[in-house]
């Protein structure tokens, strides 16, 4: 064997047990209550500490062009993070371009990722913007290619139209792709916007004033509405308010496939955190709610009606935030988040909110089984070894200087943590080590996902 974990408690989406977990060329070879005849190259020993799947961080935004500038991780940058915040998985979003067939935004995006160096594995989701001439068909070649979700946003200045998602959700039936939403109503922030800017409302606290809970949830409904009547399933993106919440439940109740992601920002402040002197740091899209939201949203990671959390990592320098300091509408939307995920939800488990089962279906089996990846998220034997030992007792409180993405400052400063990872493995490589990346620019691959049945 090339490595043998032994002696730790071994935590999947279902159970926790102690037993050791040998690797043998990237793969999970043997599991088993104690493996210690089987002559190995490294044995680690996990006394004491929980031995998981890496997390999966299914939304993020790496050197992404947007808000005027581009996000400032690059592929190396963002994914060095990730592996020490023990995600060994990232979905990046690739855009299409004006008149650029969808297995093509795939490619310039993979090459960007291998000359960036990405350091852990990654997917990738397709932003659709065109849907001009036969630009949706090509959906069936980015499936071929091993790209199998797509996204449509209902807002920005790139996004569709209801008629155009809807077409889109008819050719994800027909193609076996899945479509993912990024729902707010258009026309309510612009009218909004417009008002308050009109009115010299520019603080931060208006940028979630104009995209408030009703903006958002009217939107959740009217997506799940097309997803519904077509019978096609249905992915939410960073899911943020208790409408929206109502609305994925009484699909899921109804029997649709409709899947919720919700990410640790939401989950962790409430909209008062535009009232900070640097409030303009936690703009994103859609913002923060109010405290009612939050709770619905950790009532229904309890039920199960929340299927993924993720990151939407996307950061901004603080001068990039600054251009908003006095004009909500100039401050590129986006946050970090990447290294915090799993922690986050690890600290929760720890301290008892929710299981670390639960943290590991949420942050790590569903992202692999809705999104196709086969390989991944779970510890069993066959699958890719990515593993993360994590310390209970270790406290951890975030710094921007203890981070290892490339942002200048952190929405997550002076977080207390109630224990950590400390180490991580990327198809049996460690890539962290108590505190520091010990991986390599280039290492990580791209990962294809299967399509739906259809
Ligand atoms: O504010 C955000 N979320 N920025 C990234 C783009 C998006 O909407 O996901
Ligand atoms: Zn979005
Ligand atoms: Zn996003």
């Amino acid at each position: 064997m090339d490595l043998i974990i032994k002696n730790g408690t071994i935590v999947t989406e279902k159970e926790m047990f102690k037993a050791d977990i040998a690797v043998k060329d990237g793969k999970i070879a043997l599991i088993g209550t104690d493996l210690s005849d089987i002559p190995a190259e490294k044995v680690v020993d996990a006394t004491g500490k929980l031995v998981l799947p890496g997390a999966i961080d299914a939304h993020t935004h790496l050197s992404f062009p947007f808000g005027g500038t581009v996000s400032s991780d690059s592929y190396f940058a963002g994914t060095r993070a990730a592996a020490c915040g023990g995600t060994t998985t990232v979905f990046d979003y690739t855009n299409q371009n004006f008149g650029e067939k969808l297995v093509d935004a795939v490619k310039r995006r993979e090459a960007q990722a291998a000359e960036e160096g990405v350091a852990v594995d990654y997917g990738l989701h397709i932003g659709i913007k065109d849907p001009s001439g036969d630009l949706l068909d090509s959906m069936q070649e980015a499936i071929e290619y091993g790209v199998s979700s797509f996204k449509v946003f209902m807002v920005y200045d790139f996004g569709v139209s209801d008629g155009v998602f809807y077409k889109v959700l008819e050719k994800a039936k027909q193609y076996g792709a899945l479509i993912a939403v990024h729902a707010e109503n258009n026309e309510m922030v612009n009218l909004l916007v417009e008002r308050y800017a009109s009115e010299g409302k520019l603080s931060p606290w208006y940028h979630y004033a104009s995209r408030p809970e009703f903006v958002e949830g009217e939107a959740d409904r009217r997506a799940i509405a097309w997803a519904k009547s077509l019978n096609t399933a249905l992915y939410i993106v960073h899911l943020a308010d208790k409408e929206g919440v109502e609305a994925v439940t009484q699909a899921k109740d109804e029997g649709y496939e409709i899947y919720a992601e919700t990410c640790p920002q939401y989950l962790h402040f409430t909209d008062e955190v535009f009232k900070r002197e640097d409030g303009r740091n936690f703009v994103c899209s859609p913002p923060m709610k109010g405290q009612e939201s939050q709770d619905a949203l950790w009532e229904a990671i309890k039920r199960g009606d929340i299927d993924t959390i993720a990151t939407d990592h996307c950061p901004f320098q603080q001068s990039e935030k600054d251009w908003g300091k006095d004009d909500f509408r100039k401050i590129p939307n986006g946050c970090a988040g990447i290294e915090n995920m799993y922690p986050y939800m690890l600290s929760k488990a720890n301290d008892g909110v929710i299981t670390f089962q639960k943290a590991v279906e949420l942050c790590s089996f569903n992202p692999a089984r809705i999104f196709g990846c086969e390989d991944k998220g779970s510890l069993s034997v066959g699958k890719d070894a990515d593993i993360v030992i994590y310390d209970p007792e270790k406290n951890f409180t975030v710094h921007n200087s203890n981070m290892h993405s490339d942002s200048d400052h952190t929405i997550w400063e002076g977080l207390e943590l109630h224990g950590y990872p400390i180490q991580t493995y990327s198809r049996g490589r460690l890539v962290y080590d108590n505190g520091e990346f010990v991986g390599e620019k280039g290492w990580g691959k791209m990962v294809k996902c299967a399509a739906r049945a259809h």
